[in-house]
């Protein structure tokens, strides 16, 4: 940080800049000229290491002259989306500051705000294209500087993640990189691949989805694509249309939040390859050797941890997990998280043997007690079947991480609540805790319980002798 901020500091005084420039700063367009309608308007604004906070707008041409920017080294692309107000994203010079920590590289801001900022999203949707088609241009004059393409990473946001396909395609799926977040679904459900994002744009494209079902778009857009929450509704986002602006955005916005928490290595979420969000809350994709010798890929921090680098990042160092992902073609993974960053859950796989005379229909609420601290998980997505000798494995995840685990609560609910309570046998249940390999299993053995009681017992070390 220091070295930074000194870096900061004499690129003041050796380009003058301060005293006699100020910044540029992303475009604010009023409400009432996003009402009325903005013109395309493409401006370019460069961030570095020497000016983390304070954008310096580019010139589309003869930019060669402008000492801040390095054409060979690498360049990052922000392209935000649809801006209905016309005020600049809050999440803007978070993620200018984040990636241009990253390394050493231009980070430049496609302030398209002059064309987004409408009331009119259809505008802003033909807008796309004649974005796409001048950053072409700039990029090729790139080239012509002595740029390569290879090291060129487009990051959009919504729209912007169409914007950053177009480019892509147009320049024939040689860039490095394109990361989309959460891709605008309204005007691109079911349109053919070159109308959209797809994994054909980029060498290499990933994608965050978090907002499926209203304006983000559904299916598979990219080499890997990350669903979180199974990529419809978050946690902590409002339900109903009382709580205002934030009940449009907030699932949106949720990517960017994810993103920039990766990027700012506070976050480290494992997803899991899956076919579909069921299977992977029903327990069923725990599995992680497809990325052999990688593991999972995570979203942030790899190292936050623990020593795993083999991890992919949906951060930034993505070189040695790549190729593998190249081979599997299109692998969708999975995670939940929590309503805040660290957006983190912590889970376990939880493993049953019953043994019951009668067939019982139930949900499952498992609760973990930590000295005082009490956290709770219901599993009550679908009825789960308890009846005469049955395996069953069930995904369990909680909010908070309470460590070590003293003891733990069961009770099954069924719908019975009149007439006698029938007991149900456990023969054994096993609570593996997923993604932290140095926590050891918990086990317990022959449990009676009686449906709708809870049932509360120290877990022991699991002895595998007693199966
Ligand atoms: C950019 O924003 C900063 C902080 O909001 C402000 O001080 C500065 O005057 C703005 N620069 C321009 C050129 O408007
Ligand atoms: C890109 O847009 C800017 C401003 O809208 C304009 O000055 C520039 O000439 C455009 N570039 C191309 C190649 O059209
Ligand atoms: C760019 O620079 C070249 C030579 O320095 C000059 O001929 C050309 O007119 C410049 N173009 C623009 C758009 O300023
Ligand atoms: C990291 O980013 C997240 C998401 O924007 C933010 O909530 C958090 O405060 C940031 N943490 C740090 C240490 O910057
Ligand atoms: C973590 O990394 C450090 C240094 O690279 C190493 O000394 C240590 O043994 C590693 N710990 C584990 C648990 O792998
Ligand atoms: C209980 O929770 C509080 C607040 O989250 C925390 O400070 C404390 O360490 C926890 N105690 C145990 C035993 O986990």
């Amino acid at each position: 940080m220091a070295l930074w901020w000194f870096m900061v500091l004499v690129s003041f005084f050796l380009l003058g800049r301060g005293e006699d420039k100020e910044c540029d700063n992303f475009s604010d367009v009023d409400f009432h000229e996003a009402f009325i309608g903005t013109n395309l308007y493409v401006r370019l604004l460069l961030y570095t290491r020497a000016n983390l906070d304070c954008g310096y707008e580019l010139p589309h041409h003869n930019f060669t002259k402008v000492p801040l920017f390095h054409v060979t080294r690498p360049t990052t692309f922000v392209i935000h989306g649809y801006r209905p107000t016309g005020a600049p994203p809050i999440w803007i010079n978070h993620i200018t500051q984040l990636l241009a920590e990253q390394a050493d590289m231009n980070v430049l801001v496609v302030d398209w705000n002059r064309g987004a900022a409408n009331f009119n999203y259809f505008t802003a949707v033909a807008n796309t294209r004649h974005t796409a088609a001048n950053i072409t241009a700039f990029i090729h004059r790139m080239t012509e500087e002595g740029a390569c393409l290879d090291s060129i990473h487009l990051i959009g946001v919504s729209l912007g993640a169409h914007v950053a396909g177009f480019i892509g395609a147009m320049l024939g799926g040689r860039v490095g990189r394109i990361t989309g977040l959460d891709p605008a679904g309204p005007m691109f459900a079911g349109v053919p691949p070159e109308e959209r994002l797809d994994p054909t744009d980029a060498q290499f494209v990933d994608v965050l989805h978090t907002d499926m079902n209203s304006f983000g778009l559904r299916g598979v857009n990219g080499h890997i694509d990350f669903y979180a929450n199974g990529g419809l509704d978050q946690p902590g986002c409002p339900k109903t249309i009382f709580a205002g602006k934030s009940y449009f955005v907030c699932d949106h916005q949720r990517s960017v939040f994810l993103y920039l928490c990766s990027l700012n290595r506070t976050c480290h979420l494992t997803a899991y390859p899956c076919s579909s969000y069921t299977d992977f809350i029903n327990g069923q994709c725990m599995q992680c050797e497809a990325f052999y010798p990688a593991s999972c890929p995570v979203l942030g921090n790899a190292n936050v941890h623990r020593n795993t680098t083999a991890n992919i990042q949906m951060g930034y160092d993505l070189s040695q997990w790549r190729d593998k992902l190249l081979k599997l073609g299109q692998t969708k993974v999975y995670f939940s998280t929590t309503a805040e960053p660290p957006y983190r859950k912590t889970s376990y796989i939880v493993d049953t043997v019953t043994w019951n005379q009668y067939l019982r229909w139930g949900v499952v609420i498992l609760r973990l007690h930590s000295g005082k601290n009490v956290t709770e998980t219901r599993i009550d997505h679908k009825l789960l079947q308890f009846e005469k000798h049955t395996s069953m494995r069930l995904l369990a995840q909680f909010d908070e991480d309470l460590y070590p685990v003293q003891k733990i609560s069961f009770r099954i609910v069924t719908g019975n609540v009149i007439g006698p309570r029938y007991k149900i046998r456990l023969l054994r249940i096993t609570i593996t805790p997923l993604d932290l390999p140095e926590r050891p299993p918990m086990c317990r053995y022959d449990l009676i319980m009686e449906e709708n009681a809870e049932v509360t017992f120290k877990p022991l070390l699991c002895d595998e002798s007693h199966l």
